[in-house]
């Protein structure tokens, strides 16, 4: 989704602004745009802000930037269309018409067309269909002293979420910025400060960050800034340490994101594991979960919330914690659950889960689950993301980077990490130690597993190429295989556009049976578990209608034309390697149809707008 970078310091800021928004790229953005200033003339207080913009790709953007274009202080922009077509003039940045004020805005302001029609009727000219350049003209109209002011009188006029960064001729010592519901991150440097909405553009030069909170805003000049709410008072800000480096963010000698993320997950396994197995007692210790042992014995239920492949992970957390520690748990698509006016009970445990930490959809059941009082947790990947810090407590899933737009490691990351959530609340209660004992030897062995896995993926490639023909497939599995046929027909759909459908197996003959003849393949989650006769039954209704069939398992099945066999875990565990062949199926035929792997069309890295 749209991308913001800001920087104000002695360097030239154009290619800064470039590289910072060619970070940013990854998000998904069909327009980029920046806007600088430099010094005023001697004689002058008021500067001249210079503005760029291209519909298209930050390089269309970039080949525009004119030879000389100096300054040192300015903010750009990626835009992803909501309001108005992609088009050079409705990218960001937006500015009046003399030319004084510059903004660049992610999110949604809901109340811009009532604004517009408004400022319209003042006599305002618009110069682009978008809900942000009200905001422009909000701020050049304001007769408030300071910048700060005027935007503070713009932010209490607008109805919506935002994340904004504001120049403004008069001003030019300074870039002040605010946040509601939409990423602002502050990069603090040696006399030189950044901003961005997303840490990736900042990382390459400092990795000192202030994330502000919604409500808040800030005043950035070269060697200073400082933090208030949108109602004036200061606010503390103490900057962390982001542990990412900037190499995670390369490519790393991968031809695309999603691959080098696919083979990093051995190591991402052991990454969220350490430190955190203790044998003494066959249970984990998970530091930031703010939950004691009285707490977690009085929970009665578990409801996870969360989208997309999160909410997936959230299927399986579930199974391993009703399973693990014998507490009812289910998951729903937060999506959902926020606007259904949910029974919000006090002795249920909510757990948000999230890679980004910043879906505007958690985000906003995160906000109704506080404000009725319920304690919520975060399974995040975003260390510092806004539903990190808004849960009471967490588990953080240290994937690393997730450049690419669809998940995969930190799919299989984050249901790790509720395998540790779901044995730190069984051996609370009853999960012996004996089962306590067997499940870390499972997790143990996990990243020698995944690695023999990876080690198939030319196999995996040629079988790929097989169905990329397809113009349907069929995912299906039971109970555990469940969750893990739901997330692999994302991922084929996501990035090779073909059309995938995920079912129980158990519901073949109540419906989608219709649909099984030789032009479906059907892939089959087939673990070596108590459902193994149930599965290979399911299988031989398939093969009886001349389905095709491709069975991922832990021996070859019969009845399957071809089988990925993958290494045997304990039982509870195996669901975490079954998806990571099917991760690899869906990136060989992306790319053997020729797709876009790490951007695919209309989709973004994080949802932060509804
Ligand atoms: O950052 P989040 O985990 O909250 O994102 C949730 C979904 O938007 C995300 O998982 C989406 O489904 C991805 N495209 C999956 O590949």
């Amino acid at each position: 989704m749209c991308g913001i970078v800001g920087y104000i310091g002695k360097r030239d800021v154009a290619p800064l602004l470039l590289e910072g928004l060619q970070r940013l790229e990854y998000r998904g953005y069909d327009s980029a745009g920046l806007v600088i200033t430099g010094k005023p003339a001697a004689g002058k207080t008021s500067a001249t802000l210079k503005m760029v913009k291209a519909k298209g790709r930050v390089r269309d953007l970039e080949a525009r930037v004119p030879k000389r274009f100096a300054g040192t202080t300015g903010i750009a922009h990626t835009r992803w269309a909501t309001h108005g077509a992609p088009s050079d003039e409705n990218a960001h940045p937006h500015m009046d018409p003399e030319g004084k004020v510059a903004i660049v805005h992610n999110g949604i302001i809901d109340n811009a067309d009532e604004l517009r029609t408004k400022l319209v009727s003042d006599g305002v000219v618009f110069l682009s269909e978008t809900d942000t350049e009200v905001v422009t003209h909000l701020i050049a109209r304001s007769q408030a002293p300071t910048l700060e002011e005027k935007v503070r009188q713009a932010v209490r006029t607008i109805e919506g979420t935002y994340g904004i960064a504001v120049m403004h001729a008069d001003f030019p010592d300074r870039i002040v910025v605010a946040r509601n519901g939409s990423p602002v991150v502050l990069g603090i440097g040696e006399k030189e400060m950044f901003v961005a909405s997303d840490v990736a553009a900042l990382v390459s030069h400092t990795r000192q960050v202030v994330t502000l909170d919604d409500g808040e805003m800030a005043t950035l000049k070269a060697d200073d800034f400082r933090t208030y709410t949108t109602e004036g008072s200061r606010t503390s800000a103490t900057p962390t340490t982001v542990e990412w480096e900037a190499e995670s963010y390369d490519m790393g000698g991968h031809d695309t994101y999603m691959h080098k993320e696919i083979s990093e997950q051995a190591d991402a396994v052991d990454r969220v594991l350490r430190g955190r197995i203790d044998d003494r007692f066959s249970t984990v210790h998970l530091g930031g979960l703010n939950l004691d042992a009285r707490e977690a014995r009085g929970v009665r239920r578990v409801k996870i919330l969360g989208c997309g492949t999160s909410y997936h992970a959230g299927l399986i957390g579930a199974q391993l914690i009703e399973e693990l520690a014998r507490i009812p748990a289910d998951a729903e698509p937060a999506s959902e659950f926020r606007y259904r006016n949910p029974v919000v009970d006090p002795d249920t445990l909510y757990v948000a889960v999230s890679q980004s930490g910043e879906t505007y959809d958690v985000l906003a059941a995160v906000q109704e689950l506080k404000r009725k009082g319920a304690r919520v947790l975060g399974v995040v990947n975003v260390v510092g993301s806004a539903i990190a810090r808004e849960t009471d407590g967490g588990v953080y899933v240290h994937a690393g980077p997730e450049v690419c737009v669809v998940s995969t490691k930190c799919f299989t990351n984050t249901v790790v990490s509720f395998a540790l959530l779901a044995l730190h609340l069984g051996r609370i209660r009853d999960l012996s130690v004996a089962d306590g004992k067997r499940i870390i030897e499972g997790l143990r062995k996990l990243p020698a597993q995944i690695s023999e896995i990876l080690a198939t993926e030319d196999d995996i490639a040629k079988l790929a190429q097989e169905y990329a023909g397809a113009n349907s497939m069929m995912f299906i599995g039971r109970v555990r295989g469940y969750p893990v046929a739901l997330e692999a027909s994302l991922k084929l759909k996501e990035i090779s556009y073909i059309h995938a459908e995920a079912y129980p197996a158990s519901e073949l003959k109540h419906g989608p049976l219709a649909l099984i003849e030789p032009a479906l393949p059907t892939v089959a989650i087939v673990p070596d578990d108590e459902l193994l006769e149930k599965n290979r039954a399911a299988l031989e209704e398939i093969k009886a209608r001349s389905g095709p069939i491709l069975a991922v398992a832990h021996a070859p099945q019969e009845k399957a034309d071809h089988t990925i066999v993958v290494p045997k875990n304990e039982t509870e565990l195996d669901s975490i390697l079954m998806g990571i062949p099917l991760q690899l199926l869906a990136y060989h035929t992306a790319l053997a149809l020729g797709r876009d792997i790490d951007k695919p069309r209309n989709l973004a890295k994080s949802v932060t707008v509804e």
